[in-house]
């Protein structure tokens, strides 16, 4: 007989939510909205009455049919996509994006323009200067490395080479803090290509700027295991044809993104997020819920000698919140008792050292409120 699953351990009430979960500041997976992981829980023992769980159904079935369209359905309405963009649903995270874009769109003798405003923008232009004599070059347009990725470069500081074939940029830092809060202008005619990971669907976006959008689901939009990619239909017809079909894009249009057995869980949650996303008022009014958010701590940060900001004003972000103390004793110090006051996941990346509080679409309001109170106490004991 197998041996049934070890108990449930027992719930502590958490200071801070008065709850048993707590405020999680991750930067991804990030906390998922509280409505979505209940109808899951539902769903993993029987979805829509068919007597079989989410994570049993086949991917070819009416169940799995009828959550992709809508999903599609309701990504599409939330930000107005135009009916010459494809949705697809890809894996390999984010970071398999690093060697599809430059495979399929940057031929041997073409150049791909990139800029670097953070870690994965870096990684991202890296991996595609390593594809060798088979493809083309990356071009590094601009970088903001002299300033330990701190502020967004203005338009003339991006040096595009002559003729790209795309431009890449990362519209949101998840380990810097800071994010685009206007579209980079780029050469005429010229497709821009964008990794919206840390911020997809947290404020409107228009998506006819772009030729491809593309986002690891586990921060805004979903768990881990999907990669959502919104790209126009003329790019994908560009895409090289001598590369295995699994990396070609054309490969994931028919059938609904299933040319193999595709993240079914994750597409599912995702479509519930998307749900919940128009429930909430959509995105101009998960804009106003993260501006809101951001708001409380930021003023903090701003009022205080005590606390410093990594990113500047002006490029400061509204998802991932960089911060520090005086000192790294301080800011161990913090992170330590913020976790017994019920706050998790604060402790900066090592890129920036000190804090982040990664607050996506679906933190709430109160953790904000929670971390602004506690970031005043602890200035008044420490500083
Ligand atoms: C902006 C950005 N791009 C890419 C990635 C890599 O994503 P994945 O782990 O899905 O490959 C991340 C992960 O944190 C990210 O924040």
């Amino acid at each position: 007989m197998l041996a049934s699953a070890a108990p449930a351990a027992p719930s502590t009430k958490n200071p801070a939510t008065g709850t048993d979960r707590v405020f999680n500041f991750s930067a991804g997976p990030g906390c998922l909205p509280e409505d979505v992981l209940r109808q899951v829980q539902q769903d993993v023992w029987n979805i829509a009455g068919s007597g079989i769980g989410i994570l049993e159904h086949s991917h070819r079935g009416k169940v799995v049919d009828k959550i992709f369209e809508e999903c599609e359905a309701d990504i599409r309405k939330l930000a107005n996509i135009p009916a010459n963009y494809r949705i697809l649903y890809l894996t390999g995270g984010a970071s398999a994006q690093n060697h599809m874009i430059p495979m399929n769109f940057m031929p041997k003798g073409s150049t791909g323009d990139y800029i670097v405003t953070g870690h994965w923008s870096q990684k991202t232009f890296d991996q595609a200067a390593k594809m060798g004599p088979n493809f083309g070059t990356a071009h590094l347009a601009a970088t903001t490395k002299d300033q330990n990725h701190s502020y967004i470069p203005a338009d003339d500081q991006i040096k595009y080479s002559a003729s790209p074939a795309f431009v890449h940029y990362c519209s949101n830092n998840t380990l810097y803090g800071t994010e685009w809060f206007r579209i980079p202008a780029v050469p005429a005619g010229v497709p821009l290509i964008c990794d919206a990971s840390s911020h997809f669907y947290s404020r409107p976006i228009d998506i006819s700027k772009f030729a491809m959008v593309y986002a690891g689901a586990q921060k805004n939009m979903g768990p881990a295991g999907v990669t959502l990619c919104i790209i126009r239909d003329d790019l994908i017809e560009k895409g090289a044809k001598d590369i295995p079909e699994l990396l070609q894009y054309r490969t994931f249009v028919p059938e609904f993104s299933r040319p193999n057995t595709p993240p079914v869980f994750a597409v599912y949650v995702m479509g519930l997020v998307a749900k919940w996303i128009a429930r909430s008022g959509g995105l101009a009014a998960m804009q106003k819920h993260n501006e809101a958010k951001a708001k409380l701590v930021y003023d903090v940060i701003d009022g205080s000698k005590f606390y410093k900001g990594h990113a500047r004003p002006e490029a400061r972000s509204l998802m991932n919140l960089t911060f520090r103390t005086p000192n790294e004793k301080l800011d161990d110090l913090f992170v330590s008792e913020a976790k017994k006051a019920g706050m998790d996941g604060l402790k900066g990346h090592r890129a920036t050292g000190g804090m982040r509080a990664s607050i996506y679409n679906a933190f709430p309001k109160a953790g904000c409120e929670a971390l602004a109170a506690f970031m005043r106490e602890f200035e008044k004991k420490n500083g």
